[in-house]
């Protein structure tokens, strides 16, 4: 009798410019953060994937293992690699309405994004908008997310499969909402519950698959379902909790108006039990410093949206001073209030937000929040956010300039680095205002290579 051997582990290798951030850098200036640790780069080296998994990250010059030899080798020398990004708050049937004239928060909701989120009753409407939204994120970037899908069940399902048959690490779940909502777009308690239940057993911790208890915001829950929502976040260990919070003035109002007995807005969450480690509430622009206490002794996370915040008008989100009171944030894009699903965008829009308050948003911190911070804010950090062994193989290649006025600018950053190894940072920080997806040369998901650019492909894979 013969034996099959089993088929060996599909394996890869990517060469590149590797980027990426241990350490949190703060808001401390560039020579400081790099000095203290928090900036990695490696110039010139080879990344080994081997079952979805980073195996090695070396110097491209070290002798290669012979049986690595035939190995297929993805070329990006002279591009930058960094891991991929997380964007910790999209919502995926928004699409539909990104770019929408003219209202603050609630009207927009009511005028636009109600009427497109009916549309994923529809079983077809909710696979084709997974499958447009996921390919959407991956070719700006981001390869892990933490989404928004609507109160239908079959949207959150959508979403689960798509993600899951690409090895993506996604966090969603259906949205709860069952007041103050067009008919169609409201569920109830009872049924709610059953669906949170019955997709927590099929899809939470499979396939790299992660279940939120999804409370669109304090307006749209009844009393009893937020209970019921904490009931859940108890009942699971495990399971995120994804919401808004103090987005908006005229929200704010409006939620005190509905829970008077409520300390503040966050109150209503957290005397429900929302509020823990695994939480991610997107804005907090009009958080108190009490809430802020509330949020630190949890652990949860603030993702902070700087396109959506400018473009619905909500207000500057003070995040050093955040941070300093002990409150964790990530980058989320929030499409379609924000403007692009570009983390590199939304990066841009938050160095303008921080301007505007004096304060600096170095490069190195805004990719540290996107990539390492993220991952470890969602307690994933053994998972994601770094090129290192070990970590699941979710990455980037992305060329530094794209267009005259970008590679004219990256010209001059180069000769000012060529002078001084110190002022990466400079061409780094114009990379991160100029780019965007068309810098994307291709994304890696657990070594799956899920986006390429078009103009790439024939060229991208050469022999060892
Ligand atoms: N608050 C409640 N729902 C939403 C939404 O869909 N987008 C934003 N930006 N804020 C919200
Ligand atoms: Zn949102």
């Amino acid at each position: 009798m013969s034996l099959t051997p089993a088929s060996p582990a599909p394996r890869l290798i990517v060469l590149g410019d590797l980027l990426d951030f241990p350490k949190d850098p703060g808001f401390a200036p560039p020579p400081e953060a790099e000095q203290a640790g928090a900036v990695r780069w490696r110039p010139d080296h080879r990344i080994r994937i081997e079952a979805g998994r980073i195996l090695a990250v070396e110097p491209a010059s070290t002798p290669l293992p012979a049986d690595w030899a035939q190995v297929p080798v993805h070329d990006h020398r002279g591009q930058l690699i960094l891991p991929g990004f997380i964007d910790t708050h999209v919502h995926c049937p928004q699409l539909d309405v990104i770019a929408s004239f003219g209202t603050e928060l609630l009207d927009w909701l009511n005028t636009y994004t109600f009427p497109a989120e009916r549309r994923y009753v529809d079983p077809a409407v909710s696979q084709a908008g997974a499958e447009r939204f996921l390919n959407a994120l991956w070719a700006h970037g981001t390869t892990s997310a933490v989404v928004f899908p609507t109160v239908h069940k079959v949207s959150a399902e959508a979403l689960f499969e798509r993600a899951s048959r690409a090895r993506m690490r996604l966090v969603t779940g259906k949205v709860l909402m069952d007041r103050h909502a067009p008919d169609g777009l409201r569920d109830d308690v009872t049924q709610a519950e059953h669906d949170c239940v019955d997709l927590i057993q099929r899809w939470h911790g499979r396939d790299r698959q992660a279940f939120a208890v999804t409370v669109r915001f304090a307006p749209t829950s009844t009393p009893e379902q937020l209970q019921m929502a904490g009931a859940l976040c108890r009942d699971h260990a495990g399971v995120y909790m994804q919401t808004h919070v103090a987005e908006n003035r005229d929200e704010v109002k409006w939620v005190a108006e509905l829970f008077p007995d409520a300390r503040s807005y966050l109150d209503v969450y957290d005397r429900d039990g929302l509020i823990g480690p695994r939480a991610v509430l997107a804005h907090g622009i009009w958080l108190n410093d009490e809430d802020r206490a509330v949020m630190r002794a949890h652990g949860a996370q603030i993702a902070h949206s700087p396109s959506s915040n400018l473009f619905l008008g909500s207000g500057l989100f003070d995040w050093r001073g955040a941070e300093a009171d002990g409150v964790r944030v990530s980058l989320a894009s929030d499409v379609g209030g924000g403007t692009s699903l570009s983390m590199l965008r939304n990066m841009g829009d938050a160095y303008k937000i921080q301007a505007l308050q004096g304060v600096r948003l170095t490069a190195w911190k805004a990719l540290h929040t996107a990539t390492a911070g993220a991952a470890a804010h969602l307690g994933l950090a053994d998972e994601l956010g770094l090129i290192e062994p070990g970590r699941m193989a979710d990455l980037c290649a992305w060329s530094w300039a794209e267009g005259d006025v970008g590679r004219h600018r990256d010209q001059i950053a180069q000769q000012a680095a060529s002078l001084d190894a110190g002022r990466l940072h400079e061409r780094a920080f114009a990379w991160m205002t100029l780019a965007d997806e068309r810098n994307l040369r291709e994304t890696l998901i657990a070594g799956g290579s899920v986006f390429r650019a078009p103009a790439l492909a024939p060229s991208l894979l050469a022999s060892a």
